[in-house]
């Protein structure tokens, strides 16, 4: 599911020459069969909105953002010119899970850290400069989209979404992720592609991006959200911890207000991490990482089989 997903592409020429940091604008072209088979809803934004039961968010250019709770209450506001965005459509539609197994598998990574997503819009829309923490496989279903993209020079491996620098973020911390300013607009050298019904972009992680969409437009989204490799030291970590009865000790005083109680449990955290330091030294760091790998992969939910 995921060759027809990303064709024309090959996955093998994907792999060589875009995954994971080269966007890739593909020409129109038919939508997938086994697709529109699997979710036959995708056929149409207002069979979508009618049979999605999940939270639905509302989204106007630069306008009010609101939200509500299934997509038939959605209804109206698409057809006032909303922009309306759901996440998690795998849950809903159940034939997307042959893709999200299929991604998985192709790309070496969980399926429980890859989703879907659709947008679906009546007439004129679009949502202004941002930069998502994940990747995005958007395929076009229907209508015209205007993209422009630029590189994102001002954060590394940003773990949540971005904006422009004069909009509130989702995510301050993410500030203290930047080795420089956000920009307030998208550079005038920025790329600019415009996609028909059928074409697949691939967006690499942390692109900032601007759209501009024509015509009742629906698009679905295969979106990559991680592991990071923090994710993936701390889990397996954790598992190996847990083999200790001293580390499944809870860990009393740890958010006691300072004084002896937290100065004790702080005492305590030392010496495991001591223990931890000693236990760690003579180790080769080759063989801990395929120790820590295995464990990660061992953990992970295994693919839903269609
Ligand atoms: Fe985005």
């Amino acid at each position: 599911m995921f060759a027809e997903f990303i064709a024309p592409l090959t996955p093998e020429q994907f792999f060589s020459d875009h995954w994971p940091d080269a966007p890739y604008a593909g020409p129109p072209a038919a939508l997938p069969e086994r697709l529109l088979d699997a979710v036959p809803e995708l056929g149409s934004a207002e069979a979508v909105l009618r049979s999605f039961g999940g939270t639905v968010s509302l989204i106007q250019r630069n306008g009010p953002h609101a939200r509500v709770p299934r997509g038939s209450d959605a209804l109206p506001m698409y057809r006032a010119g909303f922009t309306c965005y759901m996440r998690h459509v795998e849950r809903e539609f159940v034939g997307l899970a042959e893709l999200i197994d299929d991604a998985g598998s192709r790309l070496g990574l969980p399926p429980d850290c890859i989703s879907c997503e659709i947008f679906c819009s009546a007439d004129r829309s679009g949502v202004p400069l941002h930069s998502d923490f994940d990747v995005n496989f958007a395929l076009l279903l229907s209508g015209s989209k205007r993209w422009r993209l630029a590189p994102n020079t001002s954060i590394e491996n940003q773990t949540k979404m971005c904006f422009a620098r004069d909009r509130k973020q989702a995510d301050d911390r993410q500030l203290t992720y930047a080795h420089a300013p956000l920009p307030e607009r998208m550079p005038d050298d920025a790329r600019e592609v415009t996609m028909e019904a059928g074409g697949l972009l691939f967006l690499p992680r942390g692109w900032w991006h601007e759209t501009y969409s024509t015509g009742a437009c629906m698009q679905l989204n295969l979106v990559v959200k991680g592991p990071h490799w923090g994710r993936v030291f701390s889990g397996a970590l954790e598992e190996r911890l847990l083999e200790a009865a001293d580390w499944r000790e809870f860990a009393y005083g740890v958010s006691a207000p300072d004084g002896p109680g937290h100065d004790a449990a702080v005492d305590r955290l030392a010496d495991l991490i001591t223990g931890l330091q000693k236990s760690l030294a003579g180790e080769d760091p080759r063989a801990l990482a395929a120790e820590l790998a295995a464990s990660f992969r061992a953990a992970a939910p295994r693919p839903s089989g269609g």
